[in-house]
């Protein structure tokens, strides 16, 4: 997607994929990861999400990123938060207690961006991006994360002939495709349900490099 298509999106203020409540497959399976809240965890395309401040409470530091300003600024004040800034070549950056947050592309996050991560969550991320970008997106992962980073990644998976995305389909065959050169991934939960009319399954895996 572009990044105006985005922009529109949140100018418009409709922004369905925003959870008012903590994800229930995060709050259900994160233990899984068994990092006991310890370690930074990356957060990509993170929106406005609360999960943010659930990962945080358990302890970790949060990065996340996010294209859009008024995602984030709407994510403090939201939540009623202060930050302070944080200079940054490729971002205009936030920084609180528990939580920096990043505006800019996810794909000019580096290495040196990464260093203590340990995780990463992945909900409505790799799922917001069209098939040409989710290669990119897992290289660009690949190359900047630790050896050793373990995902948390939920998904969903429908015809697309029938509906188009975002959130886009992304078949079980692909999430394993895409990490299978370095990681190696496991099925932990999957819901089917119908959206919009068409039946519609959500997984979450466990994806460790
Ligand atoms: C479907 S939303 C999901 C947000 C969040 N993960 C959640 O669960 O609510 C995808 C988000 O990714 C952001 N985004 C899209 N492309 C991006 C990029 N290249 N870099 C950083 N953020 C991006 C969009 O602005 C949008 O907020």
């Amino acid at each position: 997607m572009e990044a105006q298509f985005w922009h529109d999106m949140w100018s418009s203020g409709v922004v369905g994929f925003h959870q008012k409540e903590m994800n229930e497959f995060m709050t259900e399976y994160w233990g899984t990861l068994n990092l006991k809240g310890q370690g930074k965890v990356l957060v990509p395309l993170c929106g406005k999400s609360l999960d943010m401040i659930w990962l945080a409470k358990q302890g970790h530091e949060v990065l996340g990123v996010e294209l859009n300003p008024a995602a984030l600024n709407d994510f403090l004040s939201e939540n009623g938060l202060k930050a302070e800034s944080v200079n940054h070549t490729h971002f205009v950056g936030h920084r609180l207690e528990g939580l920096t947050l990043l505006c800019g592309d996810f794909f000019k996050l580096t290495a040196q961006d990464c260093e203590a991560v340990k995780a990463v969550y992945d909900r409505a991320a790799i799922v917001a991006l069209p098939p040409e970008m989710r290669q990119a997106y897992v290289t660009h992962l690949r190359s900047i994360l630790p050896k050793g980073t373990v995902y948390l990644m939920v998904t969903m998976t429908y015809d697309q002939s029938r509906m188009s995305g975002p959130p886009f389909s992304v078949p079980e065959e692909e999430v394993r495709s895409l990490f299978a050169d370095f990681a190696t991934v496991e099925r932990l939960h999957q819901v089917s349900f119908s959206r919009k009319g068409v039946p519609t399954t959500e997984q979450v895996f466990v994806i460790k490099a």
